[in-house]
């Protein structure tokens, strides 16, 4: 009786037989022998159909079936050093279990638009596989991260009534007859956590109806926030340090393969080691000046900034007090220069830009109550928020990391779209 398995584990059953189900990715004929080439999800695997060997119905089935079809496969085991997966399979018999119609992606070059079009679909190609891949063991490796040192998982709601990141990338949703919005970042749910648990994050969907359309831009991300109580701004710059570190070290002790997949440059990812440079932004504006972009001291970094910053380091920078005024409402002045934000970003290398954001938050009520009025926020959505600032008020520090543009950076993908299964950007929702 051949055993049911995947290809993943096929090596546990050398020279013993073996029955795959899953799809056909290519096949070719060569004389009296037929390879299909398998994909079954865990891997693809060579299957080879001898003419006197297998039954005339199965080596015709061999030549016939096209791509995509899902078709159970029998036959043995064989080591071969020439495959990749280090195996394949002589074939005894091969089930048609659907007859693919015939299939839109082929091994021809295709354009964006197409594939974008059939992302559910362009899905199933080696590449795409490869990020799945990493981006969930990258997902597990964050949360292991912070599991392992005392970090309690809080949930933050996706419906909220009040903006976190300024009130233009808003995504207004009808609750009930009264419009709330797609939160933009869990941090305000955060920050009360903090004081209940000490050692908080939250990891979901946010949402930002970002007008650009760039490739570093999505609607939706998915957004990792850590938020720690009695934590100061260096503390929070370590541990985004520690945290990349971790995740990038996981990565290329689990997913080699996949590496490989995608052509990375590992040793890219291999310098990424502790400590990351750290400088100011009065600093970095005048290492932009040096190479010889004209920038306005006091403005936000554009992309084309942030890439200058980014490749001019092996490793990520951490840019640190940013001009107060062009960052968020909820940042802590620098008590030496009350004109700055104790906040920091963390730029990628190669052309990746930002991928962390974080700060220590303002934690005197009164301080939050005239920024609030500055920014002609609505007080009674945010009575609650400044609540951890009557009862208890402590300093404490959080950031946010963009899942998808560490995703990109860490695979050596350009464009954020293909870091998710399925992008929403801008006026772009199908499928
Ligand atoms: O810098 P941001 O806006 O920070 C916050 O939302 C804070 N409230 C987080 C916190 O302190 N808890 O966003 C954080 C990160 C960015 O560094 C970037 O990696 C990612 O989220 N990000 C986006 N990723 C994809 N598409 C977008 N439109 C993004 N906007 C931000
Ligand atoms: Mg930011």
């Amino acid at each position: 009786m051949a055993q049911d398995t995947t290809i993943d584990q096929v090596g546990r059953f050398e020279g013993q037989d073996v029955s795959l189900s899953g799809w056909v990715y290519n096949k070719r004929s060569s004389g009296k022998i037929r390879f299909v080439l398998m994909r079954d999800g865990t891997g693809t695997i060579q299957c080879v159909f001898v003419k006197s060997e297998v039954s005339e119905q199965a080596f015709e089935l061999a030549d016939s079936v096209t791509q995509e079809s899902s078709v159970r496969v029998t036959g043995t085991v064989r080591a071969d050093k020439r495959a990749p997966s280090g195996f394949e399979l002589t074939a005894s018999n091969l089930e048609l279990i659907q007859l693919a119609e015939p299939y839109p992606i082929t091994p021809k070059e295709h354009g964006v638009e197409f594939l974008m079009a059939n992302r559910h679909l362009w899905l199933r190609s080696a590449r795409q596989h490869a990020i799945l891949r990493i981006r969930s063991v990258m997902v597990k490796a964050m949360r292991d991260f912070l599991d392992d040192r005392g970090f309690i998982l809080g949930d933050t709601p996706i419906l909220t009534p009040a903006a976190v990141e300024g009130t233009t990338t808003l995504f207004p949703v009808d609750y009930y007859g009264e419009q709330v919005y797609l939160t933009q970042s869990g941090q305000l749910y955060n920050e009360p956590l903090a004081a209940a648990v000490r050692k908080t994050y939250c990891f979901g969907p946010t949402f930002r109806a970002e007008k650009s359309k760039t490739r570093r831009h999505l609607a939706e991300f998915w957004m990792l926030e850590p938020e720690v109580a009695f934590l100061d701004l260096d503390g929070d710059m370590e541990l985004a340090e520690d945290l990349v570190v971790f995740t990038v070290a996981r990565v290329l002790e689990k997913c080699r393969p996949d590496l490989a997949a995608l052509e990375r440059d590992v040793a890219k990812l291999e310098a990424v080691r502790k400590p990351f440079p750290r400088i100011t932004y009065t600093e970095s504006v005048e290492l932009l000046n040096t190479k010889g972009r004209e920038f306005k001291p006091g403005d936000d970094f554009g992309a084309e900034d942030e890439t200058i910053l980014g490749e001019s380091h092996d490793r990520p920078v951490m840019v640190h007090r940013y001009p107060a005024a062009i960052k968020a409402v909820y940042m802590k002045r620098d008590p030496e220069d009350p004109s700055l934000a104790l906040a920091f970003d963390m730029i990628a290398p190669e052309g990746y830009g930002e991928i962390v954001g974080g700060s220590q938050r303002e934690d005197d009520l009164v301080e939050l109550e005239k920024r609030l009025s500055e920014h002609n926020l609505p007080r009674e959505s945010y009575e609650w928020y400044l609540d951890c600032r009557r009862y208890g008020s402590f300093p404490h520090s959080g950031f946010g990391l963009g899942l998808e543009r560490t995703v990109a950076w860490v695979c050596g993908v350009r464009h954020i779209r293909e870091t998710i299964p399925f992008p929403r950007m801008l006026e772009k929702i199908y499928p």
